[in-house]
């Protein structure tokens, strides 16, 4: 059986592409958590090399669902990681868009313990996965997000926190990953419920870090560019 010390020999991940993944260190966070709250049935939305899928399988031992629709622009190579890690007999790849696949497994009534959501980083995307989680996640499950240093998760994160109180936060040390637990069956809100959640926190960060990265649009990008027209 595969450890979480002979993990990261096994998982091939490209060179060039070492930022797609969830970080070791998050990764690791994430095994330890569900060992430390005994969680079993886990869904993830967003594959990408299989890092977090790994992990997941490997601190439950038991069978993970993931749903990504690009699999093949990246090889398939995070079935090929489950697959060599010896995980792949409990492991179900869901081949869609997680707008299309989220609400068929609602109506199979399917329930999980812990969700994880790193698809589509888009706003209305995120807001969308969350949507459909909340109603996958059993009551005392967790919903747990990567990637806060958006403006759209942390906006997605920030509108839960005001709005949805069938919900509450978690905090965790690392500053990437955003944990909710849900803690009443249905939501509480009338059709007329709205309150504001618009938040400058992270606003900075995210201009920074977006100038600085690797974008057309960016700082340098556009240098790039100018080399490399
Ligand atoms: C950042 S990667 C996920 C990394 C993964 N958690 C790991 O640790 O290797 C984001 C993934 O979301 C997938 N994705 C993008 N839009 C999606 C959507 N609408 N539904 C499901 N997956 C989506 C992409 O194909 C990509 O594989």
């Amino acid at each position: 059986m595969t450890t979480i010390d002979q993990i990261e020999s096994i998982l091939q991940i490209p060179e060039t592409d070492k930022k797609t993944p969830v970080r070791v260190e998050e990764a690791r966070f994430i095994y330890q958590f569900i060992q430390e709250k005994k969680i079993s049935k886990t869904l993830e939305v967003g594959l990408g090399y299989g890092r977090s899928a790994a992990y997941i399988m490997l601190a439950t031992q038991q069978p993970h669902t993931a749903i990504d629709p690009f699999q093949k622009n990246y090889g398939y190579q995070a079935v090929k990681n489950i697959q060599a890690a010896g995980l792949g007999a409990a492991f179900t790849h869901i081949e869609d868009f997680s707008h299309f696949a989220l609400p068929e497994l609602c109506h199979k009534n399917e329930q999980y313990d812990f969700i994880f959501i790193d698809g589509d980083h888009k706003f209305d995307g995120i807001l969308i996965d969350f949507y459909f989680a909340a109603m996958l996640v059993k009551k005392g499950g967790y919903i747990l997000f990567h990637d806060t240093w958006m403006r759209s998760t942390r906006l997605v994160n920030q509108f839960v926190e005001k709005n949805r109180h069938d919900f509450k936060t978690h905090p965790v040390a690392l500053s990437n990953l955003h944990l909710i637990q849900k803690i009443q069956d249905a939501d509480p809100r009338d059709g007329m419920y709205f309150q504001e959640f618009y938040t400058t926190k992270s606003w900075f960060k995210y201009r920074l870090i977006t100038y600085l990265n690797d974008h057309p649009n960016s700082l340098l990008g556009k240098v790039k560019k100018l080399i490399r027209p």
